[in-house]
């Protein structure tokens, strides 16, 4: 007979009860800012599947990367969208490359700041492709020398942590080898581990103009309708030397997310994606939802669900609401 004994509404009567027995709290310290960079100076050019999210300049990127420092913003991950694109996606493992430059100016400018890159070749190919295409698929083996020549390139050129995106097998370990050869046994390495081809990708694709130009992704980014597989990448990934894994898109894997978090000790991350972003964007602009409400919720339950840290275009904003 619990009523009314029990009354679960006595702990939620005030805000000051709700927060104080409040199981999860939003932390700017948990959060990593994505940046896309651009060629060219003074740009800051808005992406518009992505109201409020820009393509940054080299001298722009900076400035933002200090604001996002100064609310206390620990880490930032890096796109590069380069000046032209080729088969074999030479741009993303250029030393001089948009991103090994956009690292080097933002570190020199914030040493303390942590600064991510995304290791992928997307980016930089005119096919679009993760990977290097031979007889009209995408390659594994000869893409992955390629991916840790990227990574080599961004630790080179002074990032703090690389994060491979491409989905190809093999590449952590290809990553880790190269990078413990080249004497950077410290740098650790964010596996986007249990990547999903999915549908809320889009507003990046057009940010990054990296839509594939025939086919999709979908044989190497994994199935939405798969849950073990999920369990068993980020565990190839760990035993290849991962340090932190990811779950990407958030909210519709919260369930991954919460399964990873149960299954493994690491650091688990989560993705907030560019389509999560749109979506609550272009509710809210049309009243639909409390965009504040919506984000500040939205992202809780990606904590909840067990995500240490959280990448989310909303960083900067949510520091001002936590702050
Ligand atoms: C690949 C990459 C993608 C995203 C991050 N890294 C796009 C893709 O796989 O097509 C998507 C992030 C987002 O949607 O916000 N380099």
């Amino acid at each position: 007979m619990p009523f009314p004994i029990h009354r679960p509404r006595r702990l939620r009567r005030t805000e000051a009860l709700r927060g104080f027995v409040s199981e999860t709290r939003l932390s700017v310290r948990s959060l990593i800012y994505p940046l896309f960079v651009c060629p060219g100076s003074q740009v800051k050019s808005e992406i518009h599947s992505m109201p409020g999210t820009f393509r940054w300049s080299l001298d722009k990127l900076v400035e933002e990367c200090k604001s996002a420092a100064d609310l206390g913003i620990p880490a930032v991950i890096l796109f590069g969208i380069p000046e032209t694109k080729d088969e074999v996606g030479s741009g993303a493992y250029d030393p001089n490359g948009i991103v090994q430059r956009a690292v080097r100016a933002v570190k020199k400018a914030l040493p303390r700041l942590i600064v991510i890159c995304d290791v992928c070749l997307d980016e930089y190919t005119s096919h679009g492709h993760c990977g290097l295409i031979k007889d009209g698929e995408v390659d594994n083996d000869s893409t992955l020398p390629l991916l840790a020549k990227t990574a080599l390139t961004q630790v080179e050129a002074g990032a703090d942590i690389v994060a491979p995106s491409d989905m190809m097998d093999g590449r952590v370990g290809a990553i880790r080898k190269e990078l413990d050869a080249r004497g950077h046994t410290q740098i650790p390495i964010l596996a986007y581990a249990a990547k999903y081809a999915s549908a809320f990708y889009g507003p990046f694709r057009e940010a990054a103009d990296s839509a594939p130009k025939f086919g999709d992704r979908k044989s190497y980014q994994m199935d939405p309708a798969n849950q073990r597989e999920a369990l068993r990448e980020i565990a190839l990934d760990l035993e290849e030397g991962a340090d932190i894994v990811m779950v990407k898109p958030a909210l519709p894997y919260l369930d991954i997310i919460a399964l990873a978090r149960c299954e493994f000790d690491v650091p688990i991350a989560a993705y907030q994606v560019s389509g999560e972003y749109s979506l609550i964007e272009a509710a809210a602009r049309n009243g639909w939802v409390d965009r504040e409400r919506t984000i500040r919720e939205t992202l809780t339950s990606i904590a909840r669900a067990g995500a240490d840290v959280i990448l989310t275009y909303y960083a900067k904003e949510v520091a001002q609401m936590l702050g």
